[in-house]
């Protein structure tokens, strides 16, 4: 596996691969990987012929009061996992190669509607930061092919809907959510949990399937699971932010007769902020 730094030489890289008729599939992160992002590259390994996975913490996405400076970051484990599951190009940009005039002042991808609800709520501005790193980075590599974890369900469907209005030429793929034995979704962030909270952890899993059941056994009153959800959240420590019922297409509010329903969460525990989903196909 290579390791580049600078835009230039990601160009050269893929414009080669390109013209041997290679078909190119991308990985974007933020690094400190763990089996979770693996698994993209694996799935990567489905759909394409060349590997680019990115490590880029990107300061537009973090909000004033949130973790950009504490953000863990291990870039020669990184590599080694990369190299380990395949990948062929690592591309590590600083922030100046990738914000020129600061990230302050960056033209910004918004996507309305979908960008201001659940986490966005909480988070201003960071779906704005995630949508316009991505773009960006999908013009720097010009993948044929992104793989994006269902972990982080908003983000793709953000992406996907970004794709769509801007008429990129690039496929999705979204991979499943990988997590530990007890439930708990990997997370970067599942590293700021205390020994006591990460025993507690994998109540927001249990909680989503609880909420799951009974959507599944035709239970529509979602007003009802969703306090049910937050309420035992709140009953073990947790300080949730939503547990919401959604149309898993577009995030909008459920009826009765919606078939594909996502279930979504966000809840505080300690220093961290987890969040976790589950899909429905009725
Ligand atoms: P990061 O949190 O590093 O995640 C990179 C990719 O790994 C995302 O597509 C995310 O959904 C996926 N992922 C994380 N944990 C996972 C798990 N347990 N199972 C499956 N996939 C998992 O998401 C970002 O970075 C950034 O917002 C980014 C898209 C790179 C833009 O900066």
């Amino acid at each position: 596996m290579e390791t580049v730094t600078t835009i230039a030489a990601v160009r050269e890289r893929v414009c080669r691969w390109h013209a041997e008729g290679r078909r190119v599939a991308f990985v974007p992160t933020m690094g400190n990987l763990h089996a979770g992002h693996v698994s993209l590259i694996e799935t990567a390994r489905r759909h394409g012929e060349r590997f680019v996975a990115s490590i880029f913490v990107n300061p537009m996405q973090f909000g004033p009061n949130e973790d950009f400076a504490h953000y863990p970051r291990t870039p020669a484990q990184d590599a080694r996992m990369l190299a380990e599951a395949g990948c062929d190009l690592m591309f590590m940009p600083d922030v100046l190669e990738i914000y020129p005039n600061g990230s302050q002042r960056a033209t910004r991808v918004e996507v309305p509607g979908l960008s201001d609800i659940l986490c966005g709520e909480f988070r201003p501005g960071h779906f704005e930061g995630v949508a316009t790193v991505v773009a960006k980075l999908f013009h720097i590599v010009d993948p044929d092919v992104a793989v994006f974890g269902e972990k982080d369900f908003q983000q793709l469907t953000i992406i996907r809907r970004m794709v769509a209005d801007l008429c990129m030429p690039v496929t999705l793929v979204g991979a499943p959510t990988v997590r530990e034995p007890d439930g708990l979704a990997m997370s970067s962030r599942n590293q700021y949990l205390t020994d006591e909270e990460r025993r507690k952890a994998p109540l927001i899993h249990r909680t989503l399937h609880a909420a799951a059941d009974r959507l599944r056994a035709g239970e529509r009153d979602f007003a009802d699971i969703e306090r049910a959800g937050t309420q035992a959240l709140e009953r073990a420590g947790f300080r949730p932010d939503y547990f919401a019922v959604r149309r898993a297409d577009d995030l909008g509010s459920p009826g009765a007769d919606t078939r594909h329903l996502v279930v979504l969460t966000a809840a505080r525990l300690g220093r961290a902020r987890l969040i976790d989903n589950l899909r429905i196909n009725g």
